[in-house]
């Protein structure tokens, strides 16, 4: 799935900045720097207003240079919120050539509007999720039709910090890569907190159901990382036929159930990343 491949990232280390290390942008590079030949990269930049300990530390030792003047350079990656981009572009502009790979995780923000306002043609829109942060992530991007098998690679490369990479994707699929695993990590929050109230409800107080759904989910999870299976496969697993978790999947598969539900969530954030967009273009 992923396009990342050491070898093909290009014939040369190149230099890349990172605006913006928040939250997403200093996973990102934590990443790098600990290995910034591995990510293909002879020089890393960071441009950030207010840089935590990491990026400082790596600024310190000279492992990265910290709000440096702007040169061209090969690759810049935007990692700023998207209401911010507008207006950073002129100063963005310094940093970016005919031939930069731009490569933006700015949520709904199009290529276009990136290609239209920066000037190169080659841009990589990719969507993360909160749990890159700790390099859990699963991000989906896309490229623009300059881009080729070496950006597709590049690319890849440089979000791996954040976890898994899928892609290169179309763009037209990015909303659905939105509504999957961006939002993804909010429909999992809610079945916790689900849970753990009807654990209230079946006689449990509180704090109890609370840790009891908490890491029931955390399991799970673990063990979804850990094992092949497909997920139905880890289901059955669990599911003795007439006893009790078979019971409660009645319910939860039953018509008007858990698939249908979630089917109905992913078509509405498809529809309102489609809207945001609209809106963006406007704007
Ligand atoms: N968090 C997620 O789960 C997630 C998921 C998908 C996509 N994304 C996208 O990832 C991007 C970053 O999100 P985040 O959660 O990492 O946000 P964040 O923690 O707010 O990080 C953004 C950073 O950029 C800095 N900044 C603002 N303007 C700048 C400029 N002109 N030049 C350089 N740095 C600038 C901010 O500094 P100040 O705070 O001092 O302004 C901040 O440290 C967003 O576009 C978001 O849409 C995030």
């Amino acid at each position: 799935m992923t396009a990342a491949s050491s070898s093909a990232a290009g014939s040369h280390l190149k230099h890349a900045v990172l605006i913006g290390a928040g939250r997403m942008g200093s996973a990102m590079a934590r990443g790098w720097i600990s290995d910034l030949g591995s990510a293909g990269l002879a020089k890393l930049s960071v441009v950030e207003p207010s840089p935590g300990d990491d990026v400082r530390a790596a600024a310190a030792t000279k492992l990265i240079d910290l709000n440096p003047a702007p040169v061209v350079a090969d690759i810049v990656v935007l990692a700023v919120k998207p209401q911010g981009f507008g207006a950073a572009v002129e100063t963005l502009k310094a940093w970016v050539g005919p031939d930069t790979l731009v490569v933006s995780i700015m949520a709904g923000v199009t290529i276009a509007r990136i290609v239209g306002a920066l000037g190169s043609a080659k841009v990589a829109r990719a969507m993360p999720n909160t749990p890159g942060a700790i390099g859990m992530g699963a991000t989906g991007f896309a490229l623009s039709d300059a881009c080729g098998e070496d950006e597709a690679a590049v690319t890849a490369m440089l979000l791996e910090p954040l976890g898994l990479v899928a892609g290169p994707l179309k763009e037209t699929q990015m909303d659905a890569v939105t509504a999957v695993s961006g939002s993804g990590p909010a429909y999992v929050f809610l079945l916790v907190e689900a849970l753990a109230a009807a654990g209230v409800s079946a006689g449990l107080d509180e704090a109890t159901a609370n840790a009891l759904a908490r890491e029931t989910i955390v399991g799970a999870g673990a063990l979804l990382g850990e094992f092949a299976e497909a997920p139905g496969e880890l289901r059955k697993q669990v599911t003795s036929p007439g006893g009790t978790t078979a019971a409660a999947l009645g319910v939860l598969m039953a018509e008007g159930g858990m698939p249908e539900l979630i089917k109905r969530a992913v078509e509405a954030a498809v529809k309102r990343g489609a809207e945001l967009a609209k809106e963006a273009e406007g704007a």
